[in-house]
């Protein structure tokens, strides 16, 4: 996320991850694997070994082994499948936006003190019975299936993965919620001692949160995510459970949650409190609109740094234009 109020703590993405070094960083491991021949290996940023002889031996993305790790892969839902590759998981896995560990993209490097076991979603606010959710019960108990959706980030890059999951129609229809309600807040967890960024609580308002009105929550795209390429969620992509709306930016996608209210308010959401007039509270896909310091017209796929168009609703026009167009 690039921010304009800059605070003591603040690394810009720029610093953290140079966009130029990103772009050209496989013309920048050839040159520089020609001068470090004598030191024999280059470590890169992306955290791949090249060793002289060019050969990569790729450090692993960690899953987490759980009590519900024998529910993966999961079946295939042929509905959503897309027309352009997708992305590589290591890529995928080591170029993340997590801002609780880290505001540079090498999140990965930074989740290992995190505990995705015990773990539990309180479920609470308009409902019929609120109650709380031990994450291996709810993953049983939910008809897990893999979905392939882009994901198109606010910064302009974009990457396309298989999620395994179940859809939030479904979770709503288990937990009943009462009519009243009109939107759901989602909550990440609050531990400063995984996550280190949380210590800075005199500008984010952590803990992250997100929101979704019924309409957009209870639309078929709607899905909360227990796994990615046929496994659990490695913690970089928000283990053990994250939401995924892929016709809204990214940061719409709430990571690791704790909390899922039901409410007749419009929630504050985190971005829109830290920068308003950058993030907006709905932030659907939209080419046509620009984010106030950079273009929203194309993007950049992270795997292959190949710029292609933007579409509008991240391509997902048909299932969802709907929702706004009633509104
Ligand atoms: N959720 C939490 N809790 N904290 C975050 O910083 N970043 C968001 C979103 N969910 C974020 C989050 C942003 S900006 C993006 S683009 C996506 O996660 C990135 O998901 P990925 O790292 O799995 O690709």
């Amino acid at each position: 996320m690039f921010i304009k109020k800059k605070k003591p703590w603040h690394i810009p993405e720029s610093q953290a991850t140079p966009e130029d070094m990103y772009l050209n960083r496989r013309q920048f491991v050839k040159k520089a694997g020609l001068y470090t021949l004598s030191a024999g290996v280059l470590f890169t940023g992306t955290g791949s070994l090249i060793d002289i002889f060019g050969k990569r031996k790729e450090e692993m993305i960690k899953v987490p082994e759980t009590p519900t790790s024998n529910l993966y892969p999961a079946k295939k839902n042929e509905k959503y499948t897309l027309n352009r590759p997708l992305t590589d998981e290591k890529v995928a896995g080591k170029y993340n936006n997590f801002y609780e560990f880290s505001s540079g993209k090498s999140v990965w490097r930074n989740v290992d003190k995190m505990e995705v076991r015990p773990w539990t979603v309180e479920v609470t606010g308009l409902v019929e019975k609120p109650q709380v959710y031990d994450i291996d019960r709810l993953v049983k108990e939910m008809p897990l299936e893999e979905r392939l959706y882009r994901l198109r980030c606010v910064e302009a890059w974009a990457m396309a993965v298989p999620w395994t999951g179940f859809s939030m129609a479904e979770f709503i229809k288990k937990v009943k919620p009462l009519s009243s309600a009109k939107y759901i807040r989602f909550q990440t967890f609050l531990n400063k001692d995984w996550a280190p960024q949380q210590k800075y609580k005199f500008w984010h308002p952590w803990p992250y949160n997100e929101g979704l009105s019924m309409a957009e929550a209870t639309n078929e795209l709607a899905f909360l995510a227990t796994g990615i390429y046929g496994h659990e969620l490695p913690k970089q992509h928000g283990a053990p459970i994250r939401l995924v709306v892929p016709w809204k930016y990214g940061f719409k996608s709430i990571k690791s949650i704790v909390k899922i209210e039901f409410t007749d308010k419009q929630p504050a959401t985190f971005w829109n409190t830290v920068v308003p007039n950058e993030y907006d509270f709905l932030a659907n896909v939209n080419p046509d609109v620009p984010h106030p310091r950079w273009s929203q017209a194309t993007e950049r796929i992270i795997d292959t740094d190949e710029r292609v168009p933007t579409i509008k609703y991240n391509g997902y026009g048909k299932y969802v234009a709907g929702i706004y167009e009633k509104a």
